[in-house]
């Protein structure tokens, strides 16, 4: 029963003609307003203004999808520094915002000249990230472009210090990574990592990510880099707690990082005892596949995507 959800999940997930057909329904619609911050960037940063007063931090993701042409990646670049622009124009949530970026969508993929172009954009809107006060951090993608996105990423830092940096615990270079990054002041995400790649790249099976993602959490927490802690997971979010503890850490040089929608009482909890917690807020029109990824990752919301579905053919 769970297999042949996923099956129609995933399916639908991949599918243009559904994807155009199940973002007009209500229900996939319902799902998908927990998950994302709105389609518009007012939307969004009403969202981010209540998440700041509620005692949070924010990422700001621009939802695109990824860039076939060039004139692709200059709309998702402008469609950036339009959320820059908004965020640095209001001072109670310029300090407590970051955008968050994939390059994918400033046309990293693009043939010959796609990561010369992505650098180039990245850098402009790192460049008004820093006028405007505002942090970055760039998100890691699809195995396939991950050297392009990392070799990216360290270009940046040379430039632009602060940019925060993803590592995917599922990787199998994610410790080399964490390594290789680590310095003061660097900011490095560690997430568990949702592209399933080749075996020769990623670790598959859950336990084995948990049993990475453990090493790496030892490792950034340990090590002098400020750690962004993005997970959702109970036991991770104690290890953490009890290593931040012991190794005297934070709240200045750790945070911990969540999805909007996705434990938010967690989220409040967290930030109420003194930790630092970041909400992403994922938000634009092109919400169907990010929002299916995250349909995909719960069993639950499988059964309900798929039954809306169902019900109504
Ligand atoms: P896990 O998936 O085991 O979930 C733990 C618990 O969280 C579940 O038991 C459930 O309670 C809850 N939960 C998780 N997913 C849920 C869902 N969809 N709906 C409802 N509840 C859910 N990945 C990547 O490859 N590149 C990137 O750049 C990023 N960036 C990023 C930023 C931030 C801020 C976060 C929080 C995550 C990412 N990720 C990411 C995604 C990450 O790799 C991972 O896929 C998700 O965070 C889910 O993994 P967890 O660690 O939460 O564990």
């Amino acid at each position: 029963m769970w297999l042949r959800a996923r099956d129609v999940a995933m399916h639908a997930a991949t599918n243009d003609r559904i994807a155009a057909a199940v973002t007009r329904l209500p229900p996939a619609r319902e799902i998908a307003a927990s998950y994302v911050a709105g389609e518009t960037l007012p939307e969004a940063v009403a969202a981010a203004t209540d998440a700041v007063e509620k005692g949070l931090e924010v990422s700001l993701h621009p939802l695109a999808a990824e860039a076939t042409t060039p004139a692709m990646a200059e709309q998702a670049t402008a469609e950036l520094l339009g959320t820059v622009e908004a965020l640095g124009s209001r001072s109670e949530l310029a300090p407590h915002a970051e955008v968050s970026i994939a390059l994918s969508s400033l046309g990293i993929g693009l043939r010959d000249a796609g990561p010369s172009l992505a650098l180039h954009h990245a850098q402009t809107i790192c460049r008004a990230a820093r006028n405007a006060g505002v942090l970055v951090t760039i998100d890691d993608e699809r195995p396939e472009i991950h050297e392009d996105v990392l070799d990216v990423v360290r270009s940046l830092l040379a430039d632009f210090p602060t940019t925060g940096v993803v590592v995917q615990a599922a990787r199998h270079d994610s410790l080399d990574q964490i390594r290789e990054l680590s310095a003061t002041g660097r900011r490095i995400r560690l997430c568990k990592g949702d592209y399933s790649g080749p075996k020769d790249e990623m670790v598959v099976s859950p336990h084995d990510v948990d049993l990475r993602m453990s090493a790496c959490l030892r490792a950034l927490l340990r090590g002098p880099s400020t750690a962004l802690i993005a997970t959702h997971d109970p036991v991770f979010i104690a290890i953490a707690e009890r290593l931040i503890t012991d190794l005297n850490r934070g709240p200045h040089n750790v945070e911990f990082q969540m999805l909007q929608g996705i434990r938010p009482y967690e989220q409040r909890r967290l930030a109420d005892i003194g930790h630092r917690v970041r909400v992403y807020l994922p938000w634009g029109r092109d919400w169907y596949s990010y929002c299916t990824r995250r349909i995909i990752e719960r069993p639950a919301n499988i059964l309900l995507f798929s039954r809306s579905l169902v019900a109504r053919r």
